[in-house]
């Protein structure tokens, strides 16, 4: 069910989380190569976002999207948090941790035991619980996903964990 949060207080135009739909492919996108262009994010192309989209939620503002982050399963057991982003410009107003909330509660309500991220920004993770872990504790995710990164030889990413 879509819930309105108030991150940004009652002088802030109110903003609505919800799963992502069809007419965000392009906003994600954009978004995603933004950040992926300054380094902060991996790339990720468009029709890798039109085949995942149903792990994505987002977070709307005035008809436009200034949040998103997607919520992707490795087992049952373990899923991670991917692709998290918050435009330039609403930056700090709290919708970082809007969406990672959101997800964190998704994650929850499918029972999900441990939640991941691989992260340029660990202490933004720990705010919420997160904890630092050595990468190798995630052989699915190395062994998957990474391989196929053009980083994977020389990864920077940290890994943190927390456990619901
Ligand atoms: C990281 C990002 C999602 C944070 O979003 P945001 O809306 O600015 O964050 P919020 O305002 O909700 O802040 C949430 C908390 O994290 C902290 N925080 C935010 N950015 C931080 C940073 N770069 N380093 C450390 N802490 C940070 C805030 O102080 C806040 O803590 P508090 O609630 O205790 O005050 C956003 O800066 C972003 O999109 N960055 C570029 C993409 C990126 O790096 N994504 C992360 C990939 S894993």
């Amino acid at each position: 069910m879509p819930a309105n949060v108030p991150p940004g207080g009652l002088h802030k135009p109110p903003v609505t989380d919800r799963p992502a739909n069809n007419d965000d492919i392009e906003g994600i996108h954009s978004l995603l190569s933004h950040y992926a262009s300054l380094g902060a994010l991996l790339p990720r192309a468009r029709t890798e976002i039109e085949e995942n989209l149903s792990h994505f939620r987002v977070i709307e503002q005035q008809g436009e999207i200034v949040a998103c982050g997607s919520l992707e399963h490795f087992t049952d057991e373990l899923a991670e948090i991917r692709s998290l982003m918050v435009t330039e410009g609403s930056k700090g107003q709290g919708l970082g941790r809007a969406i990672i909330d959101s997800l964190i509660r998704v994650a929850r309500e499918r029972e999900v035991g441990r939640l991941m991220a691989l992260t340029y920004v660990p202490d933004v993770f720990h705010k919420f619980g997160f904890k630092t872990v050595n990468k190798e504790i995630f052989p699915e995710k190395i062994w998957g996903i990474c391989v196929n990164c053009y980083k994977f030889q020389n990864c920077d990413e940290i890994a943190v964990l927390l456990e619901l």
